[in-house]
C-alpha cells in the first residue's frame, strides 16, 4: 500500500518551496523506502528551486538525510527493516567502465529507486539527487542507504549524505591532501569547512580560508583553518601566496562554484599543484584562462564530484571518528528546523547566517 506522507516540494523555478502530501509506494524490487530522522539543507537544494540544475519541477527536496529502514524490496540484501542508514547519491552499479576498472566512487551509472513519488493528484516528483528526503519517508534504491553505527545522532550522521562528506573527500580523496601540505579553501560553508576539517585529519601544515564573511571565517578557524583570509578586503591570490612563502598552496579547494574563485584558486597554487572544484556552477557560467598557464603552471587541476567518496567505504569511517571524538561533526549544524522552516532556511542560507540548518522529523 502506497503511504502518504508530508514532504518539501520546489514547484517551479524561483517559487517559494512548500509543504505537500507526497505518495511513496511501496518499494519494488531493489528498492527500500526509509523513515527519514533528520535530513541538512545543502546549497545544491536552492540550486534545484532556483532552477540551476535541471528542469524536471517539481523537485522533491533534500538529500542530506539519515534515517531508519521502513521496509525493503525484492532482492533486497545488504540492508533490512530496521536499519539506521546515511542516505547517498552514490549508489555504485558494479558493471559501468568506472566500476569494472576497480574505480566505483567514479561509478558512471549509478542508480536510484525506478519507482516514482508522486502529489496525490498524480503529478511526478524529481526527487533531488535521486533522494527527497525533506519528507517524512522516501523512496531509494537499497544501495542508496548505508549501514552505520546507529549510536551517532541522525542529525550529524546525515550530513554525511552530501556537503560534509563532499568537502571533506574534496581533500583527503580528490586533493589527496597529505602530511605536511599547505591547503588553501576558498568558500567557507558547510562544504568548505568539511574540506578544512578534512585537510586537518590528513595532517596538512597551514589551512588557509578564504570567505568574504569574517562570521564563516570565525567559524572556519574553529573548524581547523591555521589562517583566514577576507577576500573582500584582501586579494585572496596575493594573501595566500604570502602564506606560503611567496609560491602558493599545494592544494586549493574552490568550494564557492564561480568563475572568478575558480580563477584565484587556479593562480594561489603552487607550481605541479592541485585545484578541487568542489562547488557547482550554474550553466550559463564560463571560465577564460590563458591556456599557457594552464600547461606552464602544470600540476592537476579536478573536480570533485560528491568528494570521490565511496560511502560503503567511507561513511562508516567517518562515522567511527566521529564517535572516537577525531571528527566534530556537530559544528557543522547551526540550528534544527522543522519541515516547514525549509524556505525560512534558504534565506538564511543566502545571507551567510547558517552552516547548516537540518531539519528533524
Ligand atoms: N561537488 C559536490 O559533490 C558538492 C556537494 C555538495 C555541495 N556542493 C556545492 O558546494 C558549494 C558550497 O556549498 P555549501 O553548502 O557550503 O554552500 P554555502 O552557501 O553554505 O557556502 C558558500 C560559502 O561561499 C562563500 N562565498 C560566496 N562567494 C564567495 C566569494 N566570491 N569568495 C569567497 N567566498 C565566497 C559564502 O560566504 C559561503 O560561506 C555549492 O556550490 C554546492 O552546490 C558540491
Ligand atoms: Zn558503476
Ligand atoms: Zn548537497
Amino acid at each position: 500500500m502506497a503511504q502518504e506522507v508530508r514532504g518539501v516540494i520546489a514547484p517551479g523555478k524561483d517559487e517559494p518551496v512548500r509543504v505537500e502530501t507526497i505518495v511513496v509506494p511501496d518499494p519494488g524490487p531493489g528498492e527500500a523506502v526509509v523513515q527519514i530522522q533528520a535530513c541538512g539543507v545543502c546549497h545544491t537544494d536552492l540550486h534545484y528551486k532556483q532552477g540551476g540544475i535541471s528542469d524536471d519541477f517539481p523537485f522533491l527536496l533534500g538529500h542530506e538525510a539519515a534515517g531508519v529502514v521502513e521496509s525493503v524490496g525484492e532482492g533486497v540484501t545488504d540492508v533490512a527493516p530496521g536499519d539506521f542508514v546515511i542516505l547517498n547519491w552514490r549508489a555504485v552499479c558494479g558493471q559501468c567502465r568506472a566500476c569494472l576498472r576497480g574505480r566505483p566512487w567514479y561509478c558512471f551509472n549509478t542508480h536510484n529507486a525506478k519507482q516514482k513519488m508522486t502529489l496525490t493528484d498524480g503529478t511526478e516528483l524529481s526527487p533531488a539527487l535521486g533522494i527527497g528526503a525533506f519528507a517524512e519517508k522516501t523512496l531509494v534504491a537499497a544501495g542508496q542507504c548505508t549501514k552505520v553505527d546507529p549510536s551517532v545522532s541522525p542529525q550529524v550522521a546525515g550530513l554525511l549524505g552530501c556537503g560534509v562528506m563532499a568537502g571533506i573527500g574534496a581533500a583527503i580523496n580528490t586533493g589527496n591532501v597529505g602530511r605536511g601540505d599547505t591547503v588553501a579553501v576558498i568558500g567557507c560553508g558547510g562544504v568548505g569547512d568539511a574540506a578544512i576539517a578534512g585537510s586537518n585529519l590528513a595532517g596538512a601544515a597551514r589551512i588557509i580560508a578564504v570567505d568574504i564573511d569574517d562570521r564563516k571565517l570565525e567559524k572556519a578557524r574553529s573548524m581547523g583553518a591555521t589562517h583566514t583570509v577576507n577576500s573582500r578586503e584582501t586579494d585572496a591570490v596575493a594573501a595566500i601566496r604570502e602564506l606560503t612563502g611567496g609560491f602558493g598552496a599545494d592544494v586549493v579547494i574552490e568550494a564557492v562554484g564561480r568563475p572568478e574563485t575558480y580563477q584565484q584558486a587556479f593562480y594561489a597554487r603552487d607550481l605541479a599543484g592541485t585545484v578541487v572544484l568542489v562547488g557547482v556552477p550554474t550553466p550559463e557560467m564560463k571560465l577564460e584562462l590563458p591556456l599557457l598557464d594552464v600547461f606552464g603552471r602544470g600540476g592537476a587541476l579536478k573536480s570533485s564530484w560528491y568528494g570521490d567518496c565511496l560511502p560503503s567505504r567511507d561513511f562508516p569511517m567517518l562515522i567511527d571518528l566521529h564517535l572516537q571524538g577525531r571528527l566534530d561533526l556537530e559544528a557543522f549544524v547551526t540550528e534544527t528546523i522543522e519541515l516547514t522552516d525549509v524556505e525560512k532556511a534558504f534565506e538564511r542560507m543566502h545571507h551567510g547566517d547558517v552552516l547548516r540548518s537540518v531539519v528533524v522529523l
